[in-house]
């Protein structure tokens, strides 16, 4: 199993289940992508609290989920506790053409180093296997990320371009990192996806959950401050009728082995 003694693990898989389940309910479109066959052993990298490794399972799929997250984990085998599931980082995963195909959904944004995930994913498939991924692309939540930098910087912080959290590639530039790791690309879409935000209170608690890691050098009131004005700024924007609506931009690909 990976271990990063440099991870600080900042996961709440509890809040992450009951305010952004919409994550896991949009994953049933790329398991469509993935169109799996029973029988079939598969891997689900970033499997987050296990709902789509469930899926999966009870389409009589040998599913082992990976997760860089303990708190995830530990959720996911106290929910499902039949299905194996492992803490691991996708940079360091060690499979050896174990598996038919590798899935992922919404996780390889997360990922810095992708050259290294695609190695790991390649070398963990079965000749002829495939990767089916979705995650963000280029320009994905970009009017969120725009506000949180300029209230960060109008309130005089400091903004440096590593404490940006994601990767967001173009579909040319991570096509192209796929055929350097071996892949045959047989699929890949950049595509605009509005996903509604749960609650009243929508945009905060996605700041809080998912963006943490640009007020990594911020204290707690300037934070809540910057989070503030970030959501006056954006409701205009991204919210009507009641709803907050986030400008995702999704990319999809399938890699052939
Ligand atoms: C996404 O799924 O695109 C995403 C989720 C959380 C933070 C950033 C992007």
């Amino acid at each position: 199993m990976g271990e990063n003694k440099n991870y600080k693990d900042a996961w709440n898989a509890t809040l992450y289940d009951s305010n952004h389940s919409f994550v896991s309910k949009y994953g049933n479109d790329v398991i469509e992508l993935l169109n799996p066959i029973q029988g079939e052993k598969i891997l689900d990298l970033g499997c987050g609290t296990g709902d789509l490794a469930k899926k999966l399972t009870d389409c009589g799929i040998d599913t082992v989920g990976i997760d860089k997250s303990e708190r995830m984990i530990f959720q996911a085998i106290s929910k499902y506790p039949t299905i194996p599931f492992f803490v691991q980082d996708a940079t360091e995963m060690e499979f050896n053409h174990d598996f038919h195909a590798v899935f992922s959904n919404a996780t390889l944004h997360w990922i810095k180093d992708p050259e290294g995930a695609l190695s790991c994913i390649y070398k963990s498939l079965k000749p002829g296997g495939r990767f089916v991924a979705e995650f963000g692309g280029k320009g994905n939540v970009q009017s969120i990320t725009d506000a949180v930098i300029h209230s960060m910087k109008e309130a005089g912080l400091t903004y440096r371009s590593e404490l940006f959290p994601w990767y967001f590639p173009s579909i040319a530039e991570y096509t192209t990192l796929m055929e350097k790791a071996g892949f045959r690309v047989a699929f890949a879409h950049h595509f605009d996806r509005p996903t509604k935000l749960d609650g009243e209170d929508g945009l905060k608690n996605w700041i809080i959950m998912f963006a943490n890691d640009f007020f990594k050098e911020v204290d707690e009131a300037a934070q809540q401050h910057v989070i503030e004005n970030t959501v006056n700024r954006l409701k205009d924007i991204l919210y009507s009728d009641g709803e907050w609506i986030a400008d995702y931009k999704r990319i999809r690909v399938i890699g052939i082995k």
